[in-house]
C-alpha cells in the first residue's frame, strides 16, 4: 500500500501565521505538524510516501524530510498548483500509486490513542475486503466535517460534507484507505458548490456500490483539531502533557521507524546525535538504553 500526505492549502484560518509558512510546517509543541500524519503512515507500515504541497512550500518539505532515507522510507513530492480539493490527491498521485491501494492522510490531522496500530491494521484488511475504509469519530460539533449518517440498525446510509444540520455526531477524520479504483472514481467527481472535488463524493461513490467500510473510533482515541490558533494551542498542550506524564513521545518519526525495523540502532543513534541539543534528540538517544 502507498501513502499520500496532502499538505497544501492556504491555511487562511491561521493567518498571519501561515502567510509565509505552510500550515503543516508550524510546530505542534516540539515537532512540525507534518510529523503527526507522517507517523500515521509509518504506523500503518507504509514505506512509500507521496507528499503533495504548493509550489511555494514544496521545497521546505524537501528540506525537512528529504527523500525519506534518513528514516528508512521513500518520500516523493508533487506540486498542487491550486487547492482543487482532497480527491485531487489521487489524480496528482496516479503515477505514484500505480496499481497499488492507497492511504490518504491530511497533513493537518493529529491522531493519538490506544491500540492505534491495530486499528490501522484492520483498516488495511477492510480495504482489501470491501474496497474502502474510512473512520467515524464522535465530536461535539460535527458541522465543520464530513458526517456519517446511520439508519436505525447502525448501517451507514450517507456521508455529508459540512452539513448545517448533521444527522449524527460522527465526523469523518482525515484518514482514508482505498483500493486502486479510487483513481478513476476521483477523476469522475464533479466539483462541489465550493468548487472542490470533495473526498466525501469519493466516499459516497464507494458507499453506493456497497464497498465502503466505516470503522468507528472509540473514546480512547484522540483526534486533535489544528484548524485554528486555539486548536493548535490545545493540541500542543495535549502533546506536552502526555509526553511529560508518560515519558513516551507522540509521533516521533525516528522512534516509529526504528520500532518498525525501517532503521537499525546505529542509524537511530546517528539521528539522535544530530538533535542531541534538544529534549527531542535526547529522547531518541534514550530509546537505545531500553
Ligand atoms: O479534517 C477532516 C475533514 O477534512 C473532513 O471531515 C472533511 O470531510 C474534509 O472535506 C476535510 O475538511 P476541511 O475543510 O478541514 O479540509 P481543508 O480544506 O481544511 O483541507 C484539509 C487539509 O488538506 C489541509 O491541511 C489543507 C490540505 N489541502 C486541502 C485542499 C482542499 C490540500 O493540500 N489541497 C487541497 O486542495
Amino acid at each position: 500500500m502507498k501513502g499520500i500526505i496532502l499538505a497544501g492549502g492556504k491555511g487562511t484560518r491561521l493567518y498571519p501565521n501561515t502567510i509565509a509558512v505552510s500550515k503543516q510546517l508550524l510546530p505542534i509543541y516540539d515537532k512540525p505538524l507534518i510529523y503527526y500524519p507522517l507517523s500515521v503512515l509509518l504506523l500503518a507500515g507504509i514505506k512509500d510516501v507521496l507528499l503533495i504541497s504548493t509550489p511555494h512550500d514544496i521545497d521546505n518539505y524537501k528540506e525537512l524530510l528529504g527523500d525519506g532515507s534518513r528514516i528508512g522510507i521513500n518520500i516523493e513530492y508533487k506540486i498542487q498548483t491550486e487547492p482543487r480539493g482532497l480527491a485531487d490527491a489521487f489524480i496528482l498521485g496516479e503515477e505514484f500509486i500505480g496499481k497499488d491501494s492507497v492511504c490518504l492522510v491530511l497533513g493537518d490531522n493529529v491522531f493519538y490513542g490506544n491500540r492505534f496500530s491495530d486499528t490501522l491494521k484492520s483498516a488495511i484488511q477492510s480495504t482489501e475486503k470491501y474496497g474502502a475504509n474510512i473512520f467515524g469519530i464522535m465530536v461535539k460539533d460535527p458541522r465543520a466535517f464530513g458526517v456519517v449518517e446511520f439508519d436505525k440498525n447502525g448501517k451507514v446510509i450517507s456521508i455529508e460534507e459540512k452539513p448545517q444540520k448533521p444527522k449524527s455526531d460522527y465526523a469523518v477524520p482525515g484518514l482514508y484507505f482505498y483500493d486502486n479504483d479510487v483513481i478513476e472514481i476521483a477523476k469522475n467527481v464533479k466539483p462541489s458548490e465550493r468548487g472542490e472535488i470533495e473526498i466525501t463524493a469519493v466516499n459516497n461513490a464507494y458507499l453506493e456500490k456497497g464497498r465502503l467500510h466505516v470503522t468507528l473510533m472509540g473514546r480512547g482515541m484522540a483526534w486533535l483539531d489544528t484548524g485554528s490558533p486555539k486548536g493548535m494551542h490545545k493540541a500542543a498542550g495535549f502533546v506536552k502533557t502526555v509526553q511529560e506524564m508518560q515519558g513516551f513521545y507522540i509521533s516521533c518519526i525516528e522512534e516509529i521507524a526504528w520500532r518498525k525495523g525501517f532503521i537499525d540502532d546505529d542509524k537511530l543513534r546517528k539521528l539522535g546525535d544530530e538533535l542531541s541539543m534538544t529534549d527531542y534528540g535526547q529522547y531518541i538517544l534514550s530509546l537505545l538504553e531500553e
